[in-house]
């Protein structure tokens, strides 16, 4: 008699449980075909946490919130045609795909701006390095994996995975050198990601269930520091006899010739370079960014009674250092742990009150 009414207790849950679910899945659809962000909308929140790359944050927001305008549009008539199922809508929907490339030093911003984005807009994000695929070396199990990765992130909404935003590390490490013969696996997996950008479907077993996913609707943003490209495209410039900044000349043809397809080059029609990280910006990141690595240290010790403050002329100190380093905002969090791990040791629970560092408390501590 127990057993049985604890079954039906138990059935009751499940069908709750799978009720809530089925009205999140909705919703978390819902909310991307209401998309409704102008890019302006989106670079002002972008700019609360990405200092400087005015340009890069203005021509990211702008492709984000296009493509999910045109996708809120493509679904809603999609939707329409097919009675409301989605599955159908997915498949059906066309939606031309402005594919973002980003080339910058490292730590200037590439991954986090565009994490940062997806943020914004609320759809998932995932990274993903392409050095490791070039040992895997073959497509499906690559699109598998993201695929995978995504419909994780997504807390297994498949509809939504398929409409989330992945990032691909490091492309520039997957170029050829042109030589015919040499870096033949940095040429296949060239051609294989062409396949993934455009749109790959794969199975995707979970469970007793079976899963149809691809990445047809799937934004991607790739990124590399691309070293030396400039001085390709500075070459190419005086040989068209361009003057003017060489970051507004990038073409494909640039990329063919540092190694690239031509073909992969042509699915990624945005291009934007970033700018090397100044003092000046990275002084910023520390005092304006709402995800400042200087505030999450304020923030830490303030939970100790702790008041951390530090002198301007200390900040510039911490952002020269930063600089030096070369390894863009990175840097910072490495300075500033430097500067405070004594303290951090020391303090809580010997002391309240305030912590200044000043020019000669750095020295003190970096010496
Ligand atoms: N412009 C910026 N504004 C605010 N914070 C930044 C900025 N650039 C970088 N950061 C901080 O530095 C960290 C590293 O930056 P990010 O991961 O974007 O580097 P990246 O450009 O992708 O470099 P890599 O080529 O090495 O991958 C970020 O997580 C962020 O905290
Ligand atoms: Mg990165």
């Amino acid at each position: 008699m127990n057993d049985r009414l604890s079954d039906e207790k138990r059935q009751l849950i499940e069908e709750k449980i799978r009720a809530q679910r089925a009205q999140q899945t909705s919703e978390a659809v819902q909310n991307i075909i209401e998309f409704n962000q102008t890019p302006a909308d989106l670079k002002a929140q972008m700019d609360r946490f990405v200092i400087g790359q005015t340009k890069g944050k203005k021509v990211i927001a702008t492709a984000i919130a296009f493509h999910y305008k045109r996708l809120a549009n493509a679904l809603k008539e999609a939707l329409i045609e097919t009675g409301g199922d989605i599955d159908i809508a997915l498949r059906t929907a066309k939606t031309p795909k402005a594919n973002i490339l980003l080339v910058g030093p490292t730590g200037c911003g590439k991954t986090y701006s565009s994490a940062t984005a997806s943020a914004l807009v609320g759809v998932p994000f995932i990274e993903e390095d392409l050095t490791r695929f070039s040992e895997v070396g073959y497509v499906g199990q690559n699109a598998n994996d993201i695929l995978v990765d995504l419909l994780l992130i997504a807390g297994g909404n498949p509809h939504v995975a398929q409409m989330g935003i992945v990032y691909l590390d490091e492309i520039d490490k997957i170029a050829t050198d042109g030589v015919a013969f040499k870096d033949v696996s940095g040429k296949g997996v060239q051609k294989g990601l062409l396949k993934l950008v455009e749109g790959v479907e794969n199975s995707i077993e979970i469970g007793r269930e079976r899963i149809l996913l691809s990445t047809r609707h799937v934004l991607f943003i790739a990124g590399g520091a691309y070293e030396n490209l400039d001085q390709l495209v500075k070459k190419r410039m005086q040989k068209q006899n361009y003057t003017g900044d060489w970051q507004d000349y990038l073409l494909s043809e640039d990329l063919v010739s540092f190694g690239m397809e031509r073909q992969l080059m042509g699915r990624f029609p945005v291009k934007i370079v970033y700018d090397a990280l100044t003092s000046r910006d990275l002084r910023r990141i520390m005092t304006r960014s709402e995800d400042s690595p200087l505030l999450a240290y304020v923030e830490d010790l303030r939970a100790w009674g702790i008041e951390l403050k530090f002198t301007d002329a200390a900040l510039s100190e911490v952002a020269r250092l930063a600089q030096r380093e070369g390894t863009g905002a990175r840097g910072l969090t490495g300075i500033l742990h430097r500067v405070l791990i004594e303290d951090m040791y020391d303090l809580p629970g010997n002391y309240t009150g305030e912590l200044v560092v000043d020019e000669n408390y750095m020295q003190a501590r970096l010496r």
